[in-house]
């Protein structure tokens, strides 16, 4: 069952792209160094606050009151930089850990002012935009951002930025010499300020309440001076200045607080990444502990980025730290996510991260961190590990979270559990692509298994530190035989006998134990375990990885319309989005033997190049319980299906009820014909009268279309 593990692990991490497979011969579904873009299922990520990793350039370091010698005040500039973190690839310590993916601090040049507060904050943490064409200097140079990128590629590692382009930096209504007063530059040339703002490049509605969705985005976030999005001049120079960053090789982008920008807008940004350089993109839109929100499911299945799976880490948190939930309140949330995401394998789970404690208490046991790490790297989603983590670094909120990593030990038993389970994710595709099944459960122990075509990996939790369990009656879809802990007994793990009908001998689960075991075989039938990305326009390439789709080239058809193959091996096929009108569409994959996968569900065919269009609509009355939607003759639009139609509209920040307003994403140079609904509580639809409204929408830019409701 291993003998395919050994040969990946020893295999040159960059020439086993490029292996050939055979229907008898295992090899991985997605090897490390491939660098696939477009799936992160098989990665481990690892998420570095460049200022606080490692200081590889003395020289670049800021001076004065923006640097703190020796991060003594953890809202100084510490002097960590890109050239840091090419030292810590170059000597191995994130590729022996088994780190794929970085993701690290937003890249652009941020205010150098320092905040008048009681620390003299400073933009260390690279949130404080006001060149997003510019490079950080104390984070390094252009050439030195190529160098990391190429450094990081050629051993396999690909590279996440961080973007954050819902503001620049803090600004005050009234006091323009407050900070750098939010001002942006293109490359070098002042653009623009907070106040004076006569362009409208930035919103002035005050800050939000966080009350409600709207006020959210169209509100500052805090202080930052907030974009207008639809300002033609700021779409474009956001839209450009990721492309500077694509045209770097950038893998994928994180894109900083999604809740507080239109959904219009993300959504035709992102398409111009597809259209452009598609890399992964997942956005943070923070939950917090037990909070569900539709509209955040909504922007998970609809926007055409991933989210960072707050409910996935919350919930773990829950667990295994604040001990204020227990695994049956786990097993919940797995349930619950995989219907709530089209995509849960698609979303990026963490255990913490820079805007959270520290996984690690202060008075925290480190083996529960080990535990945290190893249901993390073995569920659903693409796992994230936020720096030091492996070292047990502690520090409860910002910025005790973000301390100076302290030490690269590569010997730490977090250090291991990782490297362990970095390689089983890139062997297993179960780990990939596998739903998630509950096998055995109470309040402490936790078993589950993920399973992808024969593909089963069966994980045993504890997370007692004092109780054992004495585990009967569990099954498994393991085939029969006797399996190994697969982390070595690092955690403890037993090794396991499982019967001909998957009855598994009893065994003890001691305290804090964890125990992995697998069983891996070739598929003699396709199974599509992801595509991606999963929106796009007709044209278009995409990747599917699975299993058992053959060598010789077969048939991959949206709906029932074949798609021409671009490249075609038994784990992986490149085809391009065939001629076919816009829509959601299954995705399935015939062998040239004629059998077919089960259908991939939910590919978004967009009508065309999208730009961010607003539409208003003027005296909308509606009574209690009633809100206004928009529907239209594009796919885009709901193609005047009003179970699709875009709402419920706005009606507090930019414009006030009974006008109505959203932001939409839209097809280019396209005329195209809308209405207005009121739709309440049950759904009944009241239709505007009249002949529908009819508009010419722009080409590669934003627009604004203003009705009045026809009675
Ligand atoms: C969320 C980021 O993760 C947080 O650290 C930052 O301060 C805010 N967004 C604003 O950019
Ligand atoms: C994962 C689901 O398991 C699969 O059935 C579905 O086709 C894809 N997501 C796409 O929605
Ligand atoms: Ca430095
Ligand atoms: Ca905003």
């Amino acid at each position: 069952m291993k003998r395919w593990l050994s040969v990946v692990l020893s295999m040159s991490l960059v020439f086993s792209a490029f292996f050939l497979v055979s229907d008898t011969q295992k090899v991985t579904v997605e090897a490390a160094g491939n660098l696939n873009k477009v799936n992160f299922t098989s990665d481990i990520v690892y998420q570095i606050v460049v200022d606080r990793f490692v200081d590889g350039n003395t020289s670049n370091n800021p001076s004065g009151s923006l640097f703190s010698s020796g991060c003594t005040n953890l809202r100084k500039y510490c002097g960590g930089d890109w050239q840091g973190i090419i030292n810590k690839i170059n000597d191995g310590y994130l590729t022996e850990m088994g780190v794929t993916a970085i993701w690290i601090s937003q890249p652009v040049e941020n205010v150098f002012a320092v905040m008048n507060d009681a620390d003299g904050s400073t933009s260390y943490h690279g949130y404080w935009a006001r060149d997003f064409k510019k490079t950080n200097p104390f984070f390094g140079t252009l050439s030195d951002f190529q160098r990391l990128v190429d450094a990081a590629h050629a051993k396999g590692i690909k590279v996440i930025i961080d973007f954050a382009p819902n503001h620049t930096s803090p600004a005050s209504e009234t006091n323009p010499s407050y900070m750098e007063n939010g001002r942006l530059y293109d490359n070098g040339t002042l653009i623009g300020g907070y106040t004076n703002d006569t362009n409208s490049y930035f919103h002035h509605n005050g800050g939000t309440t966080f009350s409600n969705l709207e006020d959210g985005i169209y509100r500052n976030l805090f202080d930052l001076a907030d974009f207008n999005h639809q300002n033609q001049f700021i779409d474009k120079y956001l839209k450009d200045a990721i492309k500077l960053w694509l045209d770097m090789g950038i893998d994928g982008i994180r894109m900083d607080a999604v809740k507080h920008m239109p959904f219009g807008w993300q959504k035709s940004f992102m398409d111009e990444v597809y259209d452009y350089r598609p890399v992964f993109t997942f956005g943070e839109w923070f939950l917090s502990e037990n909070e569900v929100d539709s509209n955040n499911h909504f922007f998970a299945n609809e926007s055409g980025m991933s989210l960072l799976d707050f409910r996935f880490g919350q919930k773990l948190r829950q667990v295994l730290r604040n001990n204020s939930d227990d695994w049956y309140g786990f097993n919940q949330m797995i349930q619950d996510t995989a219907s709530a995401y089209d995509e849960v394998i698609d979303q990026v789970t963490f255990i913490d991260n820079h805007d959270m404690d520290r996984f690690m208490a202060d008075e925290g046991d480190p083996r529960k961190v080990d535990i945290a790490l190893a249901v993390l790297l073995t569920s659903r989603g693409v796992p994230n590990i936020y720096y030091g983590t492996e070292q047990y670094m502690t520090g409860n909120g910002d910025p005790n979270n973000r301390k100076m990593m302290t030490s690269f030990n590569k010997n730490t038993r977090a250090y291991q559990v990782i490297q362990k389970l970095s390689s089983l994710r890139r062997s297993n595709p179960a780990l990939s692509y596998g739903d998630t099944e509950q096998r055995w459960i109470n309040s402490d122990v936790y078993i589950y298994e993920r399973q992808f075509g024969k593909d089963v990996v069966l994980v045993a939790v504890n997370r007692s530190l004092s109780k054992s369990y004495s585990i009967t009656g569990l099954f498994t879809a393991l085939p029969s035989g006797t399996y190994t802990d697969q982390l070595g007994a690092l955690l403890d793990g037993n090794t396991i006998q499982v019967g001909s009908n998957g009855a598994v001998n009893a065994f003890n689960l001691g305290p804090g134990e964890v125990g992995v075991w697998t069983y891996s075989a070739a598929e003699s039938v396709p199974i599509i375990g992801h595509i991606g990305p999963m929106m796009g326009q007709v044209g278009h390439k995409l990747t599917i990885d699975g299993e058992g789709f053959g060598t010789n080239v077969g048939t991959v058809k949206f709906g029932n319309t074949v798609a021409s193959v671009v490249s075609w091996s038994n784990n992986q096929i490149t085809v391009t989005v065939p001629n076919i009108p816009a829509g959601k569409y299954n995705i399935t994959v015939q062998t040239s033997g004629g059998q077919v996968s089960a259908a991939y569900d939910n590919f978004e065919v967009l009508t065309n190049d999208q730009v961010s269009v607003r539409f208003v609509v003027n005296n909308a009355n509606t009574n209690w319980g009633e809100n206004v939607y928009l529907v239209g003759n594009v796919h885009e639009l709901g193609n005047w299906n009003t179970s699709k139609a875009i709402g419920p509209l706005f009606n507090q920040v930019i414009y006030s009820y009974p006008t109505w307003y959203v932001d939409v994403s839209v097809p280019e140079g396209k005329t195209i014909e809308f209405k207005f609904i009121k739709k309440d509580g049950s759904g009944n639809v009241i239709w505007e009268s009249g002949s529908n409204h009819v508009y010419t929408t722009p080409t590669s830019t934003t627009g604004t279309v203003n009705v009045n409701w026809q009675y």
